[in-house]
């Protein structure tokens, strides 16, 4: 066995059986402690809304942790200042004050809750059987006024407004440089729309879980990949039959 890079979205892949959280949590331990794997979770949620979850079902604390859709990086989970140089990297061009100008003359867009909204992202609900539309507004919107920013599609109900380079994908290519480890010797695990980029990485594997969302799915069988693979089982179970499938464990 060797080290890897272990990257997972929490809620609904990482988080959502506890049993099998709790044997993939002592894998992986044993793993860190034995060959010195590295873990890093990738979540949509603020730092507040992950430390909750963190004490909530008992995590284990990561390498790294990226918060907001991959708009923050911490090295150190409990810290209130997320990496310098990673927000440096996202600063340019990014206009918040207009962008939430923009898609407030939306109405169907419901801002989410204060926690939230990030210095890197701006977040709605979006209730709506003609969501695509409304996103395809928005977009047009930002492009009509010169705003390089993308829209991120989760959990058929979430709209993230990020930068253009700030994604949990781009954050896990950060950190693979940051520590010298090989995109092949990474796996990224996912469940949702804002979980696409964490699993297009060049080289690095994939697991879908099997109670992936719709638009994950509906993704990932137009872009198909031999180094991505869709599990059976659900939550941490889907990445414990992943990691085996892929010779981790
Ligand atoms: C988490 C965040 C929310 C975001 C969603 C999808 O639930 O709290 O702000 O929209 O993930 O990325
Ligand atoms: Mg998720």
């Amino acid at each position: 066995m060797k080290p890897f890079l272990f990257v997972t979205d929490l809620d609904n892949t990482y988080v959502g059986d506890d049993i099998a959280l709790a044997t993939l949590q002592q894998q992986l331990t044993q793993h860190r402690q034995h060959y010195g794997s590295k873990m890093v979770y990738a979540t949509g949620r603020s730092p507040s809304l992950y430390r909750q979850l963190k004490a909530e079902k008992g995590l284990l604390t990561p390498d790294a942790l990226i918060c907001s859709v991959g708009s923050e990086i911490y090295f150190d989970d409990a810290s209130t200042q997320p990496d310098p140089q990673w927000s440096a990297l996202l600063a340019p061009g990014w206009d918040r004050a207009r962008i939430v100008s923009i898609a407030q003359t939306i109405s169907e867009l419901t801002r989410q809750p204060e926690s939230e909204q990030r210095p890197f992202k701006v977040s709605f609900h979006l209730h709506h059987p003609q969501a695509e539309a409304i996103i395809a507004q928005l977009n047009a919107n930002l492009q009509a006024n010169n705003i390089n920013a993308k829209i991120i599609f989760s959990g058929g109900q979430d709209i993230d407004i990020l930068p253009a380079n700030g994604n949990k994908g781009l954050a896990v290519q950060f950190l693979q440089q940051h520590w010298h480890i090989e995109a092949a010797h990474t796996v990224a695990c996912g469940d949702s729309g804002n979980d696409i980029a964490l699993l297009s990485i060049p080289e690095t594997y994939g697991i879908i879980v099997g109670n992936a969302r719709d638009e994950l799915l509906y993704w990932h069988h137009h872009n198909s990949s031999s180094q991505r693979y869709q599990a059976h089982a659900h939550y941490a179970a889907g990445i414990l039959e992943g990691l085996t499938h892929w010779g981790f464990l």
